[in-house]
């Protein structure tokens, strides 16, 4: 059921903030101060003493994997590797029994996710399972896992299960890294509470969405657009592109901005839209430097900037604002105005933004 919505991508991004808080739910204990995830209980040994993790996933799972990168390494000091499902499995990668993989899968039947799972498993390795279908076989195949509780997701595009997997991903790694002893007290307390305080955010950033219409009207016509971003909104940049590309049939590719000028600054001209998630966080002067570089060839720069910013906002030709946010969970408010961007300009286009050519919910085939 739609209910007041035209289509079901467009209430499952409005349902974000109310999922996110279904996924914390009997999670974020004692006022919001402690992370509590049974699912796991009799894994975070494992955990703990991991000599790697090993993320795995496809399409949007993958991102999420790739935003988990940063938090486990820099919350736990654990390395992390992120591998597609269909690569790995075909791979000879180096797995023991020290190793923990987490597979995340929002339906949980993913063919190459399941594939990599049976590989892991015939390795040693401990698997872990993020997914969002209760009773799926990526959560009846695994050791141990956390369910997302997102609720069904039934646009093709992914959104409510990739802030879910998020989400999940978040409080995994900041009880990996108390229980390991790698992050103070107080950090921990304070980065729980910025997780606790994301719904709201999310809910004022969906309450200013209409201005994100106008954003669209001006580059539906457009053939290709770039995303950009850093550290942990570099992840955010390959999602936002992935949106675009599966809805409105535009190219889009999402790069680290660092990489710009590697390769894809010679696509820019005063045709090309540049969407760059700039919040005001470490890399704010690197990200600038980014967008004037766009600027002085001509591109179309949309910047998601922190709410007040001033430095960005003159600089570029449209902004989306985000409250502001602890870098480590930004990428859950940064990505809300991307979905909104995509699903905008594909409607414009006429594009059946719910059931988009050629893919499919599932991929449960090779
Ligand atoms: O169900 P899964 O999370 O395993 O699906 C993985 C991908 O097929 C999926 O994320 C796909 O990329 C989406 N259409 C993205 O919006």
């Amino acid at each position: 059921d739609k209910g007041d919505y035209d289509y079901f991508m467009l209430k499952e991004i409005h349902e974000q903030p109310k999922t996110i808080e279904e996924t914390f739910r009997g999670r974020l204990q004692n006022n919001y101060s402690e992370i509590v995830l049974g699912g796991l209980l009799n894994v975070f040994p494992k955990l703990e003493a991991a000599r790697r993790i090993v993320i795995i996933g496809c399409g949007t799972s993958w991102h999420a994997g790739l935003i988990a990168e940063y938090l486990f390494e820099e919350y736990a000091q654990v390395s992390v590797e992120v591998e597609y499902a269909s690569e790995f499995r075909y791979r000879k990668p180096v797995l023991s029994s020290q190793d923990v993989v987490i597979l995340i899968s929002q339906s949980g039947e993913t063919a190459d996710t399941l594939a990599a799972l049976e590989l892991a498993k015939s390795k040693g390795a401990t698997a872990i399972g993020i997914c969002n279908v209760v009773g799926s076989s990526l959560a009846r195949e695994t050791e141990a896992g956390v369910y997302t509780h997102a609720g069904v997701e039934i646009g093709v595009a992914s959104t409510k299960a990739f802030t879910a997997q998020v989400t999940v991903l978040t409080m995994i790694a900041l009880k990996l890294a108390k229980r390991k002893g790698t992050i103070s007290g107080e950090d921990y307390k304070m980065l729980v509470k910025e997780l606790a305080e994301v719904p709201e955010k999310g809910r004022a950033i969906l309450a200013d969405g209409e201005k994100i219409k106008n954003i669209a009207e001006k580059y539906q016509k457009a053939v290709n657009a770039l995303y950009l971003g850093r550290g942990y909104l570099f992840p955010v940049a390959l999602e936002g592109a992935l949106k675009l590309k599966e809805i409105s049939y535009i190219h889009a590719e999402g790069y680290a901005a660092g990489e710009m000028k590697h390769g894809p600054i010679a696509l820019v001209d005063n045709n090309l839209p540049v969407v760059v998630v700039a919040p005001q966080d470490d890399y704010y002067e690197k990200v600038v430097s980014n967008i004037q570089e766009v600027k002085a060839r001509k591109g179309n720069v949309i910047a998601i900037v922190t709410e007040g910013d001033k430095g960005v906002k003159e600089l570029v030709n449209d902004s989306i604002e985000i409250p502001k946010s602890h870098p480590a969970v930004a990428p859950l408010l940064a990505v809300i105005p991307l979905q909104l961007m995509a699903y905008h300009i594909a409607l414009l286009k006429g594009c059946n933004v719910d059931q988009p050519r050629n893919l499919a919910k599932s991929v449960t085939v090779e």
